[in-house]
């Protein structure tokens, strides 16, 4: 089999990566370890940044986005018994969407395998060669267990931060910048109305709690927990006593209960490798960099790596001009480091540590008190929030 553009993984990166291409005139064949039902359910983040919604807009895969997407114009920040409002739109101009990344993952799909394109799901054994010559090939199995070779000129490594595609790289080529912190995240989905239009990030001295949603009928709550801690020792009452207890205010408040329909724990980190290429071989999304959780950054980062690379495929495959895959990873890298420091930031300034060191802890007050009460401040936040504009 032969391509232009091998892409491993079929998660937001690939797809999209994929769709910008086939807008181009450009040929690709992505591959997919998961079935495609596993895909379209995994449940991850849902926040869209303002320039991942334009650009999904641009390219014709905003219809369901903009129809149950959930605008949104500023957030809450809980602390002291306290709400108070970082107003996103009126800081900065611009809105956040809350729309989840399984419904992008199903909507790109749907537009790939519209336009004809290949994604071969349940594959295994995905192996990249020959990355630093001009002939790359990746070889796999196919869901028969048939062995496969696609040859390419380029690969892309859309596959997560457990996929095949960075560790094929030599440890020689690449520095590695590991962050990893004293807590994980139990996240629930909830079949409830969410009790409050805007999310809410609470720092409580339990713990941080955060309130999101996904559709006026579905909530989604997130507590930090040990990372230790398995889900068995989480039961629903344990789950909904914490969840009370780190959001009570000085107030009315309630929480909505309902079944859960979903749980899972998710460790936090903060992770990235330089450069994200290596030959023919270029990593995009998680490939390459984790953000903790709080900043909503993850995906938002992995549209902009695909954005820059499908626009650096773009120049070498039509036009022979390398330019553009030589400057690919310092470009990213750099939006990647803004979203590194300001999730890093989002999570030191809302977690509790077990070990709560009481000067620690004043910092993070003063720095909450500062972000609430300076509009300075809290533009900074807001625009890191809603996102940066795309090159
Ligand atoms: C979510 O809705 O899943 C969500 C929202 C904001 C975050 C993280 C996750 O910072």
């Amino acid at each position: 089999m032969r391509t232009q553009v091998a892409i491993v993984g079929a998660g937001p990166a690939g797809l999209l990566l994929s769709h910008l291409l086939w807008l181009d005139g450009i040929d690709s064949v992505i591959l997919e370890n998961r079935s495609r039902d596993y895909v379209e359910r995994r449940v991850r983040a849902g926040v869209c940044e303002d320039p991942t919604v334009k650009l999904l807009r641009d390219v014709g895969l905003a219809e369901r986005l903009d129809r149950e997407g959930l605008p949104h114009h500023g957030i809450v920040l809980r602390f002291d018994g306290e709400d108070h409002r970082i107003a996103l739109t009126d800081l900065t101009g611009r809105t956040i969407t809350v729309y989840g990344q399984q419904e992008i993952v199903k909507d790109l799909i749907a537009a790939r395998l519209k336009a004809g394109a290949q994604i071969h799901f349940e594959v295994s054994d995905v192996e990249v060669h020959d990355v630093t010559g001009d002939r790359p090939r990746v070889t796999y199995k196919d869901s028969a267990g048939a062995v496969q070779e696609i040859q390419a000129d380029v690969i892309a490594g859309c596959d997560g931060f457990h996929g095949i595609s960075r560790p094929s790289i030599p440890d020689s080529e690449l520095t590695v910048y590991d962050h990893v912190y004293p807590f994980a995240w139990l996240g629930v989905l909830v079949k409830a109305p969410p009790a409050n239009d805007e999310l809410i990030y609470a720092n409580h001295e339990r713990g941080f709690a955060l309130h999101s949603m996904r559709t006026p009928e579905v909530t989604r709550l997130y507590l930090q927990v040990d990372p230790s801690d398995s889900l068995d020792q989480w039961s629903d009452a344990r789950i909904w006593d914490e969840l009370h207890a780190r959001f009570a205010i000085d107030g009315d408040f309630s929480l909505h209960e309902g079944p859960i329909l979903e749980r899972l724990l998710s460790p936090m980190r903060s992770f990235v490798v330089e450069p994200m290429r290596y030959g023919r071989l270029f990593l995009a999304g998680d490939s390459a960099h984790i953000v903790p959780p709080t900043g909503a950054k993850g995906m938002n980062l992995a549209v902009h790596d695909v954005l820059v690379l499908s626009r650096a495929f773009k120049e070498l495959l039509q036009s022979g001009r390398t330019d553009l895959v030589e400057s690919y990873s310092d470009t990213c890298l750099r939006r990647v480091w803004r979203a590194e420091h300001f999730s890093y930031f989002m999570t030191s300034m809302l977690h509790r540590a077990h070990d709560a060191d009481p000067f620690q802890h004043r910092l993070q007050l003063s720095q909450l008190r500062y972000t609430a009460s300076s509009t300075a401040a809290a533009t900074s936040l807001a625009e890191n929030y809603v996102g940066l504009p795309f090159p």
